[in-house]
């Protein structure tokens, strides 16, 4: 199977850089970016893996990283059924650079300090720049894996909530950050967490800025599966299997319906799953 890899040392602009043998693009990051970028990025027929890759700062993440995130979302081949998000060393991400914090920030991006010297419409464009590296792996077109050993910290853990599924390691350290820095979570994860958690555990677990383990983000939904850290990457490839195993338009269409459900009445919902089936059974008998 054709593999298409390059990575983010710098410049974080993606490109469909590469015809394969039998013509189908694979995307991949071009060389052109600041080292903060620290992504890697792989399609291997069917899945695509990104990989913060950073392991060095702990796979701290930039608004490079988002950017280069954004930027895979917006060229993920059409082929990709399933995006597997992992962080590379012993911990998933320990969350924004803190050299955001600092007067210097990081270099080519600014700080928190010349950030809060913007316009309101400016500065918010700025954050939704960056949320935009998070939301395209909600699309019902593909099904997204985080796979996260260590800590995932504060974007880390917002990340992790980005995707559809996590697949966690024993090791795991969840922890939402943000108050504690003065901040609230603003890389999509709010919603998740609270759809997931309930609103009183995710105020709880927020306010107090603490550390979720592998055994409770198990029992509180955060995490499909732990896992010993040895099999993290094994538990994920089965699963990505298994996911493959189904039906690519009944997945996407059962996935649109499922994600709408929380939103609708039993009555709007039963109606969708009505039009849905109407399309999939003209669509088997058209193809059969
Ligand atoms: N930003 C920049 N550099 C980082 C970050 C970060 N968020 N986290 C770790 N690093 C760097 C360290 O400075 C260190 O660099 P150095 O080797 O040049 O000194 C290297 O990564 C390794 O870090 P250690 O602390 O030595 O690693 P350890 O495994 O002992 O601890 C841990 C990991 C717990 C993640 C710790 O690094 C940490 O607490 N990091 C900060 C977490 C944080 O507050 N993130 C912000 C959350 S809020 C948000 O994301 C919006």
């Amino acid at each position: 199977q054709e593999q298409g890899m390059a990575e983010a040392a710098m410049g974080g602009n993606l490109e469909h850089a590469r015809e394969t043998g039998d013509g189908s693009d694979v995307s991949t990051i071009s060389a052109a970016a600041p080292a903060e970028v620290g992504l890697r990025f792989e399609v291997d027929g069917e899945i695509a893996t990104v990989t913060l890759d950073r392991p060095d700062k702990r796979n701290a993440q930039t608004f490079a990283t988002w950017s280069a995130l954004a930027r895979i979302g917006e060229t993920l081949p059409e082929q990709v059924r399933v995006v597997v998000v992992r962080g590379e060393g012993p911990s998933f991400s320990a969350g924004i650079d803190l050299r955001m914090f600092t007067p210097e920030g990081v270099p080519g991006q600014g700080s928190f300090a010349s950030a809060a010297a913007l316009g309101d419409t400016e500065f918010e464009q700025r954050i939704a720049e960056a949320q935009k590296g998070f939301l395209w792996l909600r699309r019902p077109e593909i099904v997204s894996i985080a796979a996260v050993q260590g800590h995932a910290i504060g974007a880390g853990f917002q990340l992790a909530l980005a995707c559809d599924l996590r697949v966690v390691a024993d090791d795991v350290k969840f922890c939402m950050k943000e108050p504690a820095l003065g901040l609230v979570p603003d890389l999509t994860g709010t919603k998740p967490l609270a759809d997931i958690v309930g609103v009183p555990r995710a105020i709880e677990m927020c306010l107090t800025a603490r550390t979720v383990g592998a055994a409770e983000a198990v029992r509180l939904g955060l995490a499909e599966i732990a896992v010993p850290a040895s099999e993290l990457a094994q538990a994920v490839q089965d699963l990505a299997a298994a996911l493959l195993a189904t039906d690519r338009a009944a997945a996407a269409a059962t996935k649109r319906l499922l994600q709408a459900a929380p939103g609708r009445t039993l009555e709007e919902q039963a109606a969708a799953e009505r039009a849905e089936q109407v399309t999939r059974i003209r669509a088997l008998f058209a193809s059969n």
